[in-house]
């Protein structure tokens, strides 16, 4: 079973995922931490953000391995575990530059459904999931929230990992992201495709909740019909 969930950042999304897949057992894969590694390789190397291809070249020759599990993606740049530095808010900078080159992103979709063939099933993240990489997915989700909200739980989250920001910071740098980040998901909602959950006014539980219900409801009636 394949179940993707798209949305900006800070509509709850990763952690939703993480804690849908625990509930059904299976793998979470968050593709963002995918950009993020070989963002973060970019800067490792010096190379310039605006120069697709240098980037391209970063994309081609760093070594990514994605461990997958039920509460983890776990992600490796040359051998090196970095999924504690893809946080770091030089990372979240950049990491827009380079999910905007073409090249890296057939490599990444190309990464992404080996990984998906490998495991069988999988509860996929990030903001194309549904449109590009896994049309024919068994559930499609599009999570969204208020900008306050978003830029709220962003800076919780980075309070909590030691970093020292402000709300308007946080709420500046999410509009920036926004602009960069294209609405990849829209076909999907404008096809009817998938379920749209605001999370503005719900706590995390009821928006895992939301998903496990919707999720289930559909494994019963496939079963019922199949
Ligand atoms: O979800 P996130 O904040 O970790 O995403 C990091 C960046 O990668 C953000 O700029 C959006 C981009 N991204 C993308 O373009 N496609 C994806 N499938 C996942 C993330």
């Amino acid at each position: 079973m394949i179940i993707t969930i798209d949305g900006p950042a800070g509509s709850g999304k990763s952690t939703a995922a993480r804690k849908l897949a625990a509930r059904l057992e299976i793998p979470y894969l968050d593709t963002g931490a995918m950009y993020r590694a070989l963002a973060y390789a970019a800067l490792q190397r010096g190379a310039d953000m605006r120069q697709e291809a240098d980037l391209l070249e970063v994309a081609r020759t760093a070594t990514l391995d994605v461990d997958c599990g039920p509460t983890h993606t776990r992600v490796r740049v040359d051998g090196h575990d970095v999924s504690e530095a893809l946080r770091d808010p030089r990372v979240s900078e950049v990491t827009a530059f380079v999910a905007r080159v073409q090249g890296i992103r057939d490599l990444l979709v190309r990464k992404q459904r080996e990984i998906a063939a490998d495991l069988g099933s999988l509860v996929t993240e990030g903001r194309d999931q549904g449109s590009v990489v896994f049309p024919d997915a068994d559930v499609h989700f599009v999570l969204d929230a208020s900008l306050e909200r978003r830029a709220e739980r962003r800076m919780h989250e980075m309070i909590a990992d030691g970093h020292e920001v402000t709300f308007a910071w946080v709420s500046e740098n999410l509009q920036t992201r926004d602009g960069i980040d294209s609405r990849q998901w829209l076909p999907l909602l404008a096809a009817g495709r998938a379920i749209i959950i605001d999370t503005t006014d719900l706590k995390l539980s009821e928006v895992v909740d939301r998903l496990e219900g919707e999720v289930r409801s559909r494994c019963r009636t496939a079963a019922h019909s199949g």
